[in-house]
């Protein structure tokens, strides 16, 4: 655990919109900061960064947070590695002796890792500078020394331990922890295999993390030979169904064109940027993943999947497809470009240009319709035999995915197929349409007010997050148990009375209260005090004003249950000194 009060001081040190402008670019707008949203596409700015909470929060979509969540939300990095982050830049160690002795060793290893990988980097930059025919090989696939540079690409020469040449211990247990060497069985006789390299008289393509550290390879030959690509093992810091190559450098094109391309291959990524289009990922030569979905939608709510036109490159789109479904919230698109057999990106691009190559992923074909195509070629919907199969094979697919529009339009599109309407194909596959969506082109539901009827709890705790100063004055509160708002409130002015919590930015309740019943609650009561601020002169009256109101309220609750009881059976002594107090109390307010 790192403890809170570290976290209290690093928000006290960082500044959210440093943080913030390092991704995106912001500009003054009154109090706060302004930006086209990075979390959703938007033509007009509703991402705002208040420097005085501390906090981020965006009108459209919701999104919200401190410097630690944008991190989170941004980069992708855990809860511990966004604070790792922050406080690196901060110039502060984040105290470790707090975590438990295998955490501890845990975080050591993946730091030795990280620097042993980076160090094999450049090592495989430098050995390409001195390789001409691997410079060669990359000229002939017309990438310049820029791109090279960009993605890192180096060389692993062709030497069984040619790693020695910059790890002064090669028999290190990290070498191979990283799976940059391989140990050979030990023959008869001997303690211990020899050690070699894994990757060799490879062109290498370094995999990065969201915080820009290499964390796995791609090798690739340079001529013929098998396999043609070698990746990384799965190591402590590589797991290839988690990443995704090009993610760091594509992020920027990704935003600007509102759209993310996720291609299969190293060299596709590399070319398309080579050409101009920079918004691609790759998956590492495995299957997309739900996860590098969410990673991706993430990023931007357009991703369209590029697989090559061979069978592989279908049978790929087939699985992206079922990654994709459960992640097809509302708003979020997914489509398919199938480029001609004999091509993959890397060399339609070359051969057409990116010009034409961006025109084809923006007319690619939508999910829904490729859904479509895939199980009526699968199935023969002129028999009632093949209806039923179709129905059987769309079952499991569409209730992965969320109820909401996208769903209820599939319906729509399939059901036809099928000779069904799109009520009894809902049935068949035992979900429930919602009502009045009969029609195709059905206006879409008015959306709910995000903002929930303000009570005057909720509204304590929007001026409390407004400035949390306010909380010294609030002490005990009445009969709060029915009522999370107001518990929420106790929680902030207990914390306060603590001294838990640097009061100046209210970022720090939202960190100390993550996770915890009240977190929610606080986040949201952050955003509206961005989103709809009380007139800072006339705060403090109002403060009170709802205090009184509320205890008032819960006084008169009070004695009129007690009341309540008195009539059923008389009160015992205690009861009758409760409500003695609070008849006082409630002639004192
Ligand atoms: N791949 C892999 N292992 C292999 C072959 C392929 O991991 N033995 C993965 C790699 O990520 C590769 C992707 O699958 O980038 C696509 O493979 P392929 O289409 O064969 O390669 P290309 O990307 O076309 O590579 P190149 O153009 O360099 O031949
Ligand atoms: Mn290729």
């Amino acid at each position: 655990m790192i403890p809170q009060s570290f976290i209290q001081e690093l928000l006290a040190r960082v500044d959210i919109v440093d943080v913030v402008e390092r991704y995106v670019p912001l500009k003054k707008a009154g109090a706060n900061y302004q930006a086209c949203c990075p979390f959703h596409s938007e033509k007009t700015p509703s991402f705002t960064v208040s420097p005085s909470k501390q906090f981020y929060h965006c009108f459209g979509c919701g999104a919200h947070g401190s410097a630690i969540g944008f991190l989170m939300e941004y980069s992708g990095l855990s809860y511990p590695d966004a604070i790792e982050e922050l406080a690196r830049h901060a110039g502060m160690a984040v105290p470790r002796e707090e975590f438990s002795p295998e955490m501890a060793q845990q975080r050591k290893l993946a730091a030795s890792l990280t620097e042993v990988m980076a160090r094999a980097a450049q090592f495989y930059k430098q050995s390409l500078k001195k390789t001409p025919r691997a410079i060669d090989y990359l000229k002939g696939r017309g990438l310049t020394g820029e791109i090279a540079a960009r993605f890192g690409i180096g060389y692993a020469p062709d030497d069984w331990q040619s790693l020695r040449e910059t790890f002064d211990d090669y028999e290190a247990p990290a070498l191979s922890e990283c799976g940059l060497v391989i140990d050979a069985e030990p023959s008869e006789g001997q303690q211990k295999g020899r050690r070699y390299d894994r990757f060799r008289d490879r062109i290498m393509f370094p995999i990065l993390d969201g915080r820009n550290h290499v964390i796995g390879f791609g090798g690739r030959v340079l001529d013929r030979g098998e396999p043609k690509y070698l990746n990384s093992p799965e190591t402590p810091l590589f797991s290839k169904g988690r990443e995704l190559y090009g993610l760091t450098q594509a992020r920027n094109a990704i935003r600007d064109d509102g759209f993310v391309l996720v291609v299969e291959g190293y060299m596709d990524v590399v070319a398309l940027a080579q050409f101009g289009v920079g918004n691609a990922v790759a998956t590492l030569g495995t299957a997309t993943t739900p996860e590098h979905i969410h990673k991706l939608f993430r990023q931007t709510d357009r991703i369209v999947f590029c697989f090559d036109g061979d069978r592989a490159g279908r049978k790929a789109a087939w699985r992206a497809l079922e990654s994709a479904l459960p992640e097809l919230n509302d708003g979020r698109v997914a489509s398919f470009l199938f480029l001609p057999t004999e091509h993959d990106p890397d060399s339609f691009v070359r051969e057409q240009g990116a010009d034409r190559f961006r025109q084809l992923a923006l007319s690619a074909q939508p999910l829904s319709e490729y859904l479509l195509h895939e199980l009526q070629s699968r199935c023969d919907t002129r028999s009632a035999e093949g209806r039923a199969r179709f129905v059987s094979e769309a079952r499991p697919l569409v209730t992965k995915m969320p109820a909401g529009a996208l769903r209820t339009q599939l319906m729509h599109l399939l059901a036809p197929a099928v000779g069904l309407s799109a009520q009894e194909l809902a049935e068949a596959l035992g979900l429930r349409l919602p009502r009045r969506s009969g029609r195709f082109n059905a206006p879409p539901p008015p959306a709910a007010p995000r903002v929930p009827p303000s009570t005057p709890a909720r509204k304590l705790l929007c001026m409390l997050m407004q400035r949390p100063a306010l909380g010294g004055r609030i002490g005990h509160l009445e009969n709060i148990e029915d009522d999370p708002w107001l518990q929420a409130v106790q929680a902030v002015a207990d914390s306060i009375e603590h001294g838990d919590i640097d009061t100046r930015h209210s970022a720090g309740f939202a960190e100390h209260f993550r996770d915890g019943p009240h977190g929610p609650l606080i986040d949201e009561a952050i955003a509206a005090a961005i989103e709809d601020p009380a007139d800072e002169g006339a705060l403090p009256h109002m403060f009170e004003d709802t205090l009184q109101h509320l205890r008032r309220t819960e006084i008169s609750r009070a004695i009129n249950h007690l009341t309540a009881l008195s009539r059923q059976s008389p009160l015992s002594a205690e009861q009758q000194a409760e409500l003695g107090r609070l008849l006082r109390e409630k002639a004192r307010t």
